[in-house]
Protein backbone atom coordinates (compact mmCIF):
# COMPACT_ATOMS: atom_id res chain seq x y z
CA UNK A 1 0.00 0.00 0.00
CA UNK A 2 1.80 2.91 -1.12
CA UNK A 3 -1.24 5.45 -0.61
CA UNK A 4 -0.76 6.26 3.26
CA UNK A 5 0.54 8.18 5.16
CA UNK A 6 0.68 8.69 8.91
CA UNK A 7 0.36 12.63 10.17
CA UNK A 8 0.32 14.27 13.82
CA UNK A 9 -0.73 17.80 14.51
CA UNK A 10 1.98 18.41 17.19
CA UNK A 11 0.92 20.01 20.54
CA UNK A 12 1.55 23.64 19.59
CA UNK A 13 -0.80 23.60 16.70
CA UNK A 14 -3.26 22.11 18.55
CA UNK A 15 -2.84 24.19 21.85
CA UNK A 16 -3.10 27.55 19.25
CA UNK A 17 -6.33 26.22 17.89
CA UNK A 18 -4.95 25.39 14.48
CA UNK A 19 -6.42 22.06 14.11
CA UNK A 20 -9.96 22.81 12.52
CA UNK A 21 -7.36 24.98 9.71
CA UNK A 22 -4.80 22.05 9.29
CA UNK A 23 -7.98 19.93 8.65
CA UNK A 24 -9.51 22.08 6.19
CA UNK A 25 -6.01 22.71 4.32
CA UNK A 26 -5.91 18.62 4.68
CA UNK A 27 -9.17 17.65 3.10
CA UNK A 28 -9.08 20.19 0.35
CA UNK A 29 -5.49 18.60 -0.84
CA UNK A 30 -7.17 15.73 -1.56
CA UNK A 31 -6.54 13.57 1.23
CA UNK A 32 -9.46 11.22 2.78
CA UNK A 33 -9.24 10.94 6.53
CA UNK A 34 -8.94 7.37 7.18
CA UNK A 35 -8.36 7.02 10.96
CA UNK A 36 -8.30 9.79 13.63
CA UNK A 37 -7.86 10.05 17.25
CA UNK A 38 -6.72 12.97 19.81
CA UNK A 39 -4.37 11.76 22.98
CA UNK A 40 -1.41 12.87 25.02
CA UNK A 41 1.90 10.65 24.79
CA UNK A 42 3.60 10.02 28.07
CA UNK A 43 7.01 10.99 27.55
CA UNK A 44 7.80 7.12 26.96
CA UNK A 45 5.31 6.53 24.54
CA UNK A 46 6.84 9.43 22.16
CA UNK A 47 10.47 7.90 23.20
CA UNK A 48 9.45 5.24 21.50
CA UNK A 49 7.86 6.88 18.33
CA UNK A 50 11.06 8.75 17.97
CA UNK A 51 13.25 5.92 19.04
CA UNK A 52 15.10 7.02 15.81
CA UNK A 53 16.11 9.81 16.42
CA UNK A 54 17.86 8.80 19.89
CA UNK A 55 21.30 9.36 19.42
CA UNK A 56 20.12 13.32 18.41
CA UNK A 57 21.31 16.41 20.45
CA UNK A 58 17.68 17.56 20.19
CA UNK A 59 15.91 14.05 21.22
CA UNK A 60 15.14 14.52 24.94
CA UNK A 61 13.43 18.84 23.87
CA UNK A 62 11.46 16.65 21.26
CA UNK A 63 10.72 13.88 23.55
CA UNK A 64 9.62 16.59 26.26
CA UNK A 65 7.60 19.31 23.55
CA UNK A 66 5.78 15.63 22.02
CA UNK A 67 4.36 14.77 25.42
CA UNK A 68 3.62 18.23 26.80
CA UNK A 69 -0.08 18.91 25.44
CA UNK A 70 -2.87 16.99 23.14
CA UNK A 71 -1.80 15.42 19.52
CA UNK A 72 -4.20 14.28 16.94
CA UNK A 73 -2.90 11.27 15.22
CA UNK A 74 -4.79 11.03 11.55
CA UNK A 75 -3.88 8.34 8.51
CA UNK A 76 -4.50 9.98 5.29
CA UNK A 77 -5.40 8.26 2.36
CA UNK A 78 -4.82 9.43 -1.46
CA UNK A 79 -2.23 8.47 -4.25
CA UNK A 80 0.95 8.97 -3.44
CA UNK A 81 0.38 9.90 0.47
CA UNK A 82 3.44 10.54 1.24
CA UNK A 83 5.33 12.18 -1.12
CA UNK A 84 2.14 15.01 -1.72
CA UNK A 85 1.45 15.39 1.82
CA UNK A 86 5.33 16.19 2.24
CA UNK A 87 4.73 18.89 0.13
CA UNK A 88 1.53 20.25 1.64
CA UNK A 89 3.83 20.32 5.08
CA UNK A 90 6.36 22.06 3.63
CA UNK A 91 10.19 21.55 4.86
CA UNK A 92 11.02 20.56 8.29
CA UNK A 93 12.05 24.08 9.49
CA UNK A 94 9.67 26.70 9.09
CA UNK A 95 11.62 29.40 7.74
CA UNK A 96 12.50 27.29 4.65
CA UNK A 97 9.26 26.05 4.01
CA UNK A 98 7.52 27.20 1.42
CA UNK A 99 4.67 29.77 1.10
CA UNK A 100 1.02 28.33 1.72
CA UNK A 101 2.48 25.31 3.37
CA UNK A 102 0.86 24.17 6.66
CA UNK A 103 4.51 24.52 8.14
CA UNK A 104 5.33 27.97 6.42
CA UNK A 105 1.37 28.92 7.57
CA UNK A 106 1.55 27.62 11.58
CA UNK A 107 4.72 26.53 12.11
CA UNK A 108 6.90 28.30 14.87
CA UNK A 109 10.53 26.49 14.79
CA UNK A 110 12.45 23.61 13.87
CA UNK A 111 11.17 21.95 17.17
CA UNK A 112 7.48 23.37 17.07
CA UNK A 113 7.07 22.74 14.11
CA UNK A 114 2.57 22.50 14.00
CA UNK A 115 2.65 18.59 11.97
CA UNK A 116 4.35 15.78 11.45
CA UNK A 117 4.17 13.40 7.84
CA UNK A 118 5.84 10.16 7.49
CA UNK A 119 9.15 10.45 5.53
CA UNK A 120 8.81 6.66 3.55
CA UNK A 121 5.67 3.75 2.74
CA UNK A 122 7.91 2.03 4.94
CA UNK A 123 7.87 4.07 8.28
CA UNK A 124 3.97 5.21 7.12
CA UNK A 125 3.08 1.72 7.96
CA UNK A 126 5.24 1.45 11.06
CA UNK A 127 3.73 4.64 12.14
CA UNK A 128 0.24 3.90 11.50
CA UNK A 129 0.02 0.68 13.29
CA UNK A 130 1.70 3.10 16.32
CA UNK A 131 -1.46 5.08 17.04
CA UNK A 132 -3.97 2.62 15.45
CA UNK A 133 -5.35 -1.23 15.37
CA UNK A 134 -6.75 -1.91 11.96
CA UNK A 135 -10.35 -1.83 13.58
CA UNK A 136 -9.34 1.79 13.80
CA UNK A 137 -8.47 2.57 10.42
CA UNK A 138 -11.49 2.80 7.71
CA UNK A 139 -9.84 2.18 4.47
CA UNK A 140 -12.17 3.86 1.53
CA UNK A 141 -12.57 1.20 -0.60
CA UNK A 142 -12.83 -1.62 2.39
CA UNK A 143 -14.89 0.33 4.76
CA UNK A 144 -15.33 -2.81 7.40
P1 LIG B 1 9.47 15.55 12.30
O1 LIG B 1 10.22 15.42 11.02
O2 LIG B 1 8.01 15.45 12.30
O3 LIG B 1 10.05 14.46 13.32
C1 LIG B 1 11.31 14.69 13.95
C2 LIG B 1 11.25 16.02 14.60
O4 LIG B 1 12.39 16.43 15.31
C3 LIG B 1 11.09 17.10 13.55
O5 LIG B 1 9.83 16.97 12.96
C4 LIG B 1 11.32 18.34 14.37
O6 LIG B 1 10.15 18.75 15.04
C5 LIG B 1 12.32 17.83 15.39
N1 LIG B 1 13.64 18.36 15.10
C6 LIG B 1 14.41 18.12 14.03
N2 LIG B 1 15.58 18.77 14.13
C7 LIG B 1 15.53 19.43 15.31
C8 LIG B 1 16.44 20.29 15.99
N3 LIG B 1 17.63 20.58 15.48
N4 LIG B 1 16.05 20.79 17.18
C9 LIG B 1 14.85 20.49 17.70
N5 LIG B 1 13.95 19.68 17.11
C10 LIG B 1 14.30 19.17 15.93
Amino acid sequence: LGNITLSIIKPDAVQKGYVIPILYKIVHAGFHIIAIKMIKLSKKSATNFYTEHKKKLFFESLVNFMSSGPIISLILEKKNAVKDFRILIGETNPIHAKKGTIRNLYATSLKENAIHGSDSNKNAIKECSFYFSNKEIFFKKICN
